[in-house]
This record gives structure tokens, sequence and C-alpha cells, in this order.
């Protein structure tokens, strides 16, 4: 049996805390960060706040061994005088969405093995898989993620402007993306480019550069040339 401290009443603490419940080797408490009176000891102390205030809250932590739930923040930003960890879902959350744990990586990093494995073994719980990655990797993980999630997401929603505002349904394109983020699970990304850019065809490019606004102009020659200068031809 593992006992547990869930701290933070976000999208993270309640995510955590709701699938720790339904787990029968698990024994978990819920505090809310904004009063931690009310905590006791136990195996692992999950700090799941905003990135800024976990130095200040861990500051306030007495319990033997505290982890937090960052992507960004190193281990050594924790204040608790005692043991550290990272317990970081690569995941994006949101309250009132269901989460499927298993299929989140976890990166975990501690500073001794038996810690490691404890966390290794609560994700193990979870029914996932668990990483070792140290807190420089972390931050790198954080950094591929920007690329791999938040500006795809924005291109999606650039595509989608460009459909509203020529009254083309945006749900055409939905097989054409589940596709490109299919592929790339067989195949690299370098060898699954394709398009105008990569074929360096420049009439098209001419043509899409027409249609688009200032702020999408610079946006489209950016990206061409970056994918002309990494770009792999097939
Ligand atoms: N959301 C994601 O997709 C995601 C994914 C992976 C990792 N994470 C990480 O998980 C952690 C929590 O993220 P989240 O999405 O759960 O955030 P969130 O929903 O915004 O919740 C943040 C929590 O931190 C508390 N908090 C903020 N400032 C505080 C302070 N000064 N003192 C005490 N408590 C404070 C908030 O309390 P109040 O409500 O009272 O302000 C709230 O309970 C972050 O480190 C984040 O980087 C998030």
């Amino acid at each position: 049996m593992i006992s547990l401290t869930v701290i933070g009443k976000g999208n993270v603490g309640t995510h955590l805390y709701n699938r720790f419940l339904e787990i029968d080797a698990v024994d978990s408490k819920w505090i809310d960060s904004r009063n931690l009176n009310s905590i006791e000891e136990t195996d692992i102390t999950i700090l799941a706040v905003s990135d800024d205030a976990i130095s200040d809250v861990s500051s306030q932590i007495e319990n033997s061994f505290v982890v937090h739930t960052s992507g960004s923040v190193s281990m050594d930003q924790l204040q608790n005088k005692a043991r550290k960890g990272i317990f970081y879902p690569l995941q994006s959350f949101t309250k009132g969405e269901i989460v499927d744990f298993t299929k989140i990586p976890f990166c975990v990093e501690a500073e001794n093995t038996n810690d490691l494995k404890l966390l290794e073994q609560l994700v193990e719980l979870l029914g996932t898989k668990s990483y070792q990655i140290s807190s420089e990797q972390r931050k790198k993980i954080h950094l591929a993620a920007v690329f791999a999630n938040n500006f795809t997401n924005h291109m999606y929603k650039i595509s989608k402007d460009i459909c509203d505002s020529n009254q083309i349904p945006f749900e055409i394109l939905l097989p054409l993306i589940e596709e490109t983020a299919s592929k790339i699970k067989n195949i690299s990304p370098g060898e699954a480019q394709t398009g105008p850019a990569l074929r360096n065809d420049q009439k098209t490019i001419q043509k899409h550069l027409e249609m688009l606004n200032q702020q999408q102009k610079e946006l489209y020659t950016k990206i061409t040339e970056s994918i002309q200068k990494h770009g792999k031809k097939l």
C-alpha cells in the first residue's frame, strides 16, 4: 500500500486524486494548497500547484518526500527540507474533461533510487509507463511539446479561420489532420513531410501568399523557409 497526499485542487490535482481513489493499493488524501494545516505524513506528497507557487508552498511542507507535477520547474526549486522528486504527467489536463491515465507517460525523477522506485511503482499502479528523466531533459521535453502541441494547434486555428472566411466546413480537414498525426508513429516527421515548400513549388507558394493577410504571410514564409532548410526530400 502506498500512502500519498495530493496538494492542490486545480486541473492536475483533481484528476490525479480522483484516479488514485479508484486504486485499492493507494491510500490518498487531498489538501487545498491554500490551507496546509491538515497535512499528515504520507509516503509521497504530490504538489500540484501553479509553477510559480511551487517554491513557496513546498517551503511550508514538512513531509518526508515531496514531488511536484510541473514540466518546466527543476527539482531544486522545491524548498522542502526533506527528500524531493518529480512526478510529471506529459499530457494536457482540463477540469471536467475525461482523462485516460493509461495513455499518459509520466516523467519521474528523485534524489535517491528508493524514491525513484516508489514513483515508478505508483505510475505502474496508474496503469501506464514511466520515464526516468532529468530536470534538464524535462525542460527540453516541455520545449519540444510547445512545438508539437501549442504551435500545431495555432496552425489549426489559422486553418479554421481560412475555412470560416470562405464558407468551408473545418471538418473537411479532420481526416488529413488525423492522418498526419498518425503517420509519425511509424515514420519520422522529416520523412513524412510533403507539400509545396518541400517541393519548392514556387507558383503555388506565390498563389498562397497572395491569399493571406500580412501576419499569415510572414508565418507562411518563415515556415516554408524552415521546411526547405531542414526538410528531407523523399
Ligand atoms: N494542466 C495541465 O495540462 C498540466 C499538465 C502537466 C503538468 N501540469 C503542471 O501541474 C501543476 C498544476 O497545474 P494545473 O493545470 O492543475 O493548474 P491550475 O488548474 O491552475 O491549478 C493551480 C493550483 O495551484 C494553486 N495555487 C496557485 N497559486 C498558489 C499559491 N500562491 N499558493 C497556494 N496555492 C496556489 C491554485 O489554488 P487557487 O485555485 O486557490 O488559486 C490551484 O489549486 C503545474 O505545475 C503545471 O505546470 C499541468
